[in-house]
């Protein structure tokens, strides 16, 4: 993890964010490096899909500042690729797996051009990726859930944005999958961009992200995994029942 420079994938100051009058993000401050494998934890309700959603503009803060890639979520939108948590996203309507994967693209060919060669070998390539492109012609409606989880990681894949923002990714998504998208990830991390994950597996967190937020409506601790994820600061986000994963786990491999 070398951020080329000081400029932060995404920096979130002093955010309070309601619903209804209830705040569910209460003063959270956090910052992501770039160039970095990053990962936000906290139990369920935390408010770790509601910090993303106002990162990026998609809900209103009460208070506070968030900046993307140096700049305002309105200017950098084009910069960053976000999958939403499944159940968010309702694709009842008929649409395969390569065109959901192509509107990945639509950004740099154009609404009404023709998806070109090129633009077809990226498509390809993140079908590919996350083991998808035996079933590019298959409609999206027909998958299961976890494949359609990875059409929707091929489809940020395809943006080839700065920053990714993934939000519970894995969801439904077997463990060699996910193994494989994560090491795809790291590689993408290696070659300077910047990705941000919902993830819920800590063993996963401490052997493979660089950097971690523990939230739970407040920030509980913010940092490199080492410094940061430690028993004290699980217990204060999770409560004394926290499974605490010391270990790295094994490679699901075999
Ligand atoms: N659209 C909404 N309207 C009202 N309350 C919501 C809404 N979305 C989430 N919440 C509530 O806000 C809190 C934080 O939710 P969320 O950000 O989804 O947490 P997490 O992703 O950590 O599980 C929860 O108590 C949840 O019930
Ligand atoms: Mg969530």
């Amino acid at each position: 993890m070398t951020p080329a420079n000081d400029v932060l994938a995404l920096e979130i100051d002093h955010l309070t964010v309601s619903y209804r009058d209830r705040p569910v993000l209460w003063d959270v401050d956090a910052h992501f490096p770039a160039g970095a494998l990053s990962a936000i934890v906290g139990p369920n309700g935390s408010g770790k899909s509601t910090l993303l959603k106002a990162a990026l503009g998609l809900v209103p803060a009460d208070a506070g500042r968030v900046a993307i890639l140096g700049g305002s979520s309105g200017s950098a939108r084009s910069k960053v690729a976000y999958v939403p948590q499944r159940d968010a996203v309702d694709w009842d309507f008929p649409v395969t797996v390569r065109e959901v994967v192509e509107m990945g693209r639509y950004r740099s060919v154009g609404w009404f051009r023709r998806v070109g060669r090129s633009q077809r070998a990226i498509v390809d390539d993140c079908l590919e990726r996350v083991g998808m492109a035996p079933f590019a012609g298959r409609q999206i409606g027909q998958l299961s859930g976890g494949q359609r989880q990875r059409v929707f990681i091929a489809r940020a894949l395809a943006q080839q944005t700065e920053l990714l923002v993934l939000d519970e990714p894995f969801a439904g998504v077997d463990a060699r999958t996910e193994h494989a998208i994560l090491g795809l990830l790291g590689e993408l991390r290696d070659h300077g961009r910047s990705i941000v994950i919902v993830h819920h597996d800590l063993g996963t967190v401490r052997s493979t992200f660089d950097w971690v937020l523990v939230l739970n409506v407040r920030t509980v601790a913010c940092g490199p995994i080492a410094e940061t994820l430690t028993p004290e600061n699980l217990r204060r986000a999770y409560g004394s029942d926290a499974v605490v994963a010391e270990e790295p786990e094994p490679a699901p491999w075999g």
